[in-house]
C-alpha cells in the first residue's frame, strides 16, 4: 500500500472526526531517561494527521531491546527525541483519518508499520503514522499481533535475504534465534532452502526447531563456536558479544561467506576471505508487504510469546532487560468507548 497510486487525496489538513467524544487519548510516555519507572500512564491530546500522514487507531506495539536503550538515554545522540517521548517503534492498527496528499481510502484499512525511531512513536492509543511507512496488515492473524512483524521483520529479510542472500544448499548459523528476530531469520533462511543451526536456551529450543532449525545449540550450556562442527557460509549474530565471542562467530564463516550483526560489529581476520555486514534496519513499507503476503500465504509464522496490556509497559522494559522475555511481546491499548463513532469497543 503505498501513496504514489491514483486514488484521490485528501487535500484538507485532516479529516479526524475528533469533535465528538473524547478528544485526548491515554498513552505511555517518559519525561526523563532512566529506569522502566519512568514510562507512566497520562492523558494526552488525540494526535491529528498532518501532511503526508495517517492517524491510525491503535490494536498493538512491541517491546524491542532499543526501546529500553532509548528510555535509559544510552541512544540519546545516536535517536534524538523530544520529551516526553511517547516510546514503541512497530504499530498495527486500523487508520481513522488521513492527512493532506494521502489518499482518502486508505481510511478504514488495517496497516502495519515500522515508525521513524525519532518521532512520537505507538504505545498510546493513537499514533500518526507517515503514509509511506504503511503496509496493509496481514488478514491471517490478529491485528494486534501484525506489530510483531513491523521491525523484527524488515530486520530479518534485510539481514537473510539483502545482506546475505542466502541460497538453497548453503549453512547458515543464527546466533540468538529465540528472540523476536532471530525466529523470524531462521524461517526466511530455511524457506531459502539453507540448513539453519540455531542457537537457543530450553525455553525457545521447540519453538526455534519449529521454524525450521536443523541444530539447535543451547547456548547456556554449550560455547557455541565449539557446538558448530562443519563451517557455515552465513552468521547472522543477534546477540551481544565479547570480542572474543565475535572473533569465535567469524571464524565459522566459510570463505566467501559473511558474518551479518545487528549488535557487535565483526572484524575480517587478516587475508580472510570474508564480509561482515552491520545492519541498521530500515523502515520500507514494499519489503515490509511482502512479509505480510508470505504470512497471509502461510509461509511466515510471528511468534508472539505474550500479550500485555499497554499499562503493563514498564513491567515489559523491566522483563526484557532481565533477559525474561522470548518471541515478541505484543501490548494493546486498553480502550474506552468515547462515542465518536471511530469503532472504539465500550
Ligand atoms: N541494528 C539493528 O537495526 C537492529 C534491529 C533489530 C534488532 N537489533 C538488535 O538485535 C538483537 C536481537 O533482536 P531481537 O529483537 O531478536 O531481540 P530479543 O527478542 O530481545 O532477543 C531475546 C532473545 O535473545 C536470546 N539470547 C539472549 N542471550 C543469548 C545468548 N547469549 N546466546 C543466544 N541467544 C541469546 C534469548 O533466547 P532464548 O529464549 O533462547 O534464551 C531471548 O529469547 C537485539 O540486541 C536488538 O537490539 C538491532
Amino acid at each position: 500500500m503505498t501513496v504514489s497510486d491514483t486514488t484521490p487525496t485528501n487535500t484538507t489538513t485532516t479529516l479526524t472526526p475528533t469533535t465528538k467524544g473524547r478528544t485526548t487519548m491515554r498513552a505511555i510516555q517518559f519525561t526523563d531517561y532512566g529506569q522502566p519507572a519512568v514510562l507512566e500512564t497520562v492523558e494526552l491530546p488525540r494526535p491529528e494527521a498532518g501532511p503526508g500522514e495517517a492517524l491510525v487507531r491503535v490494536a498493538g506495539t512491541t517491546f524491542n531491546q532499543v526501546d529500553a536503550t532509548m528510555r535509559a538515554g544510552y541512544l540519546a545522540e545516536v535517536f534524538p527525541v523530544d520529551l516526553p517521548h511517547v516510546p514503541g517503534i512497530d504499530v498495527s492498527g486500523t487508520v481513522i483519518a488521513v492527512g493532506e496528499g494521502v489518499p482518502v481510502d486508505l481510511v478504514g484499512r488495517d496497516v502495519v508499520a515500522f515508525l521513524p525511531m525519532t518521532g512520537p512513536g505507538a504505545s498510546a492509543e493513537y499514533a500518526t503514522v507517515p503514509a509511506e511507512l504503511i503496509a496493509p496488515a496481514p488478514t491471517s492473524i490478529p491485528l494486534a499481533d501484525a506489530a510483531a512483524l513491523a521491525s523484527s521483520a524488515l530486520t530479518a529479510w534485510q539481514a537473510i535475504v539483502e545482506q546475505a542472500d542466502v541460497r538453497a544448499g548453503q549453512r547458515v548459523l543464527v546466533n540468538g534465534a529465540g528472540g523476536g528476530v532471530g525466529g523470524l531469520a531462521v524461517q526466511l533462511a530455511a524457506a531459502a532452502g539453507a540448513t539453519v543451526v540455531a542457537t537457543a536456551s530450553a525455553r525457545s529450543r521447540d519453538a526455534v526447531a519449529a521454524q525450521g532449525a536443523s541444530q539447535v545449540i543451547d547456548y547456556t550450556t554449550t560455547p557455541v563456536a565449539d557446538a558448530v562442527t562443519e563451517p557455515v557460509d552465513v552468521v547472522l549474530n543477534l546477540v551481544r558479544t565479547t570480542p572474543e565471542e565475535t572473533e569465535a562467530l567469524v571464524s565459522l564463516v566459510n570463505p566467501g561467506g559473511v558474518f551479518v550483526s545487528t549488535t557487535t560489529p565483526g572484524v575480517v581476520p587478516p587475508g580472510a576471505d570474508l564480509r561482515t555486514v552491520s545492519l541498521f534496519v530500515r523502515s520500507d513499507a514494499a519489503q515490509l508487504a511482502h512479509v505480510v503476503q508470505l504470512v497471509d500465504a502461510g509461509e511466515l509464522r510471528v511468534d508472539v510469546s505474550a500479550h500485555y496490556p499497554l499499562e503493563a509497559l514498564a513491567t515489559v522494559h523491566r522483563l526484557g532487560e532481565a533477559g525474561e522475555l522470548r518471541g515478541k511481546v505484543v501490548l494493546t491499548p486498553t480502550r474506552h468507548g468515547d462515542g465518536d463513532g471511530d469503532g472504539d469497543q465500550p
